[in-house]
């Protein structure tokens, strides 16, 4: 007899991400997938990490590979605290948590800041991973409607917002949609919810992975002049390597405390020597050398991308055009299920994340839309893939 678990209320309520599961079709080699949310490990510079690993070790071994503050490494958080305060903010060390990765700061702040039920405000869609952290704590969601610019300001109905105990906002290449917030948005968002006295909690991961356009202000650097809470969200997954898992929280004094409780109740403290080594990486100014790299790589592989839409896909479909950032969202007419297009793309060896996991209410775009990653897939692979999938959708038309 199969022995039967108990599992906590708050276990039973877990579910896999929609886009794991689907990673685990396209592991197979003859997949051209573009599901995937990885960044290009071309971008990811080996000999560069290994030599600061080394050295760490070989020159400060006894503090490296000892158990270290929750906070974190005191050079980096100052690092942070300097690059921040170099594009317009005003913060200090004190403000800066490391964490695990940004996604464990998504964590954290679900567990500190939502009881059952709490209003939150999300965009609509939103990152399905930041859905999986705050649907933990069971709130409810207060969906923020977005549009090409980003989330819509001006939609947000103060006696639904009241109360709510933060919104969580991806100014820049959002994804899944790949879209950034305008500057009139930030501006009218960061006074909009200083003065409902809502902080916000700005997610951004892609924003240095800008390969066009012109780079806007952060949300917590435009809440200098009107007051309100942000709190940022910072990481080195997509200028550096996810697999270093390092990231980093700003935000005012007590909620720093607070979440370093948390972290110390979830796993003490950030690896010291992943964050020594990947201080020894930066802070002779190596990303300004290294990222217009990873900003070609990307650049190179949207251009591919959005050219073989252009040539293969029918009149009637729409799609973003991301100044930066991994992903790219697609729009077909209101009659094609992207869910059962999913299926029949499968067979021919396609694949894609579906819209639908993304959408936190009903919208009318739910199911007839599509998340698109160009980042780890070969130029002639977007190309062929593409051509199999505009194929596929005139077939369906
Ligand atoms: C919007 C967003 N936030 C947070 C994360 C988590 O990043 P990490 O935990 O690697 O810092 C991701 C990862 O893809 C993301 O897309």
């Amino acid at each position: 007899m199969k022995p039967e678990f108990h599992f906590a209320d708050r276990a039973i309520k877990l579910t896999s991400s929609a886009i794991r599961e689907i990673l685990k079709v396209t592991e197979k080699k003859e997949i051209i997938s573009f599901a995937g949310g990885l960044p290009s490990p071309e971008g990811f510079p080996i000999e560069i990490v290994k030599d600061a690993f080394n050295k760490v070790l070989t020159e400060n071994g006894k503090v490296a590979l000892q158990y270290g503050t929750t906070e974190g490494y005191t050079p980096l958080r100052q690092w942070i605290a300097d690059e921040m305060n170099a594009s317009g903010s005003e913060i200090n060390i004190d403000q800066i948590l490391i964490v695990s990765g940004s996604q464990q700061a998504l964590d954290l702040l679900g567990k500190i800041l939502i009881n059952e039920g709490d209003k939150i405000l999300v965009e609509n869609p939103s990152y399905l991973g930041a859905l999986q952290s705050f649907g933990l704590y069971q709130p409810k969601y207060i969906p923020v409607p977005t549009d090409d610019g980003g989330l819509i300001p001006e939609h947000i109905d103060k006696e639904t917002a009241s109360n709510a105990r933060f919104l969580y906002a991806l100014p820049n290449f959002q994804n899944p949609t790949g879209r950034t917030l305008s500057l009139e948005r930030r501006k009218e968002l960061v006074k909009l919810m200083a003065n409902l006295n809502i902080p916000i909690i700005e997610d951004d991961p892609y924003g240095e992975l800008r390969y066009k356009g012109t780079p806007q202000p952060s949300l917590l650097s435009l809440s200098k002049e009107t007051g309100g809470t942000v709190i940022r969200l910072g990481t080195f997954s997509k200028v550096l390597a996810p697999g270093l898992r390092l990231g980093y929280v700003i935000a005012p004094v007590p909620i720093i405390r607070k979440l370093v409780q948390a972290k110390q109740a979830s796993d003490l403290h950030t690896p010291t020597l992943t964050q020594m080594a990947v201080y020894e990486v930066i802070k002779d100014g190596f990303l300004q050398k290294h990222l217009p790299n990873v900003r070609d790589i990307y650049r190179t592989q949207v251009q591919c991308m959005l050219k073989a839409l252009e040539k293969e896909f029918p009149a009637g479909i729409q799609w973003t055009k991301p100044e930066g950032g991994m992903f790219l969202w697609i729009t077909l007419p209101k009659h094609i299920d992207s869910t059962k297009l999913l299926e029949k793309a499968i067979v021919r060896n396609i694949a894609f994340v579906t819209g639908k996991p993304f959408f936190i209410a009903p919208s009318p775009e739910e199911n007839c839309t599509m998340r698109l990653s160009f980042a780890t897939v070969p130029e002639e692979k977007i190309v062929q893939g593409i051509s199999l999938l505009g194929q596929l959708i005139k077939e369906n038309l």
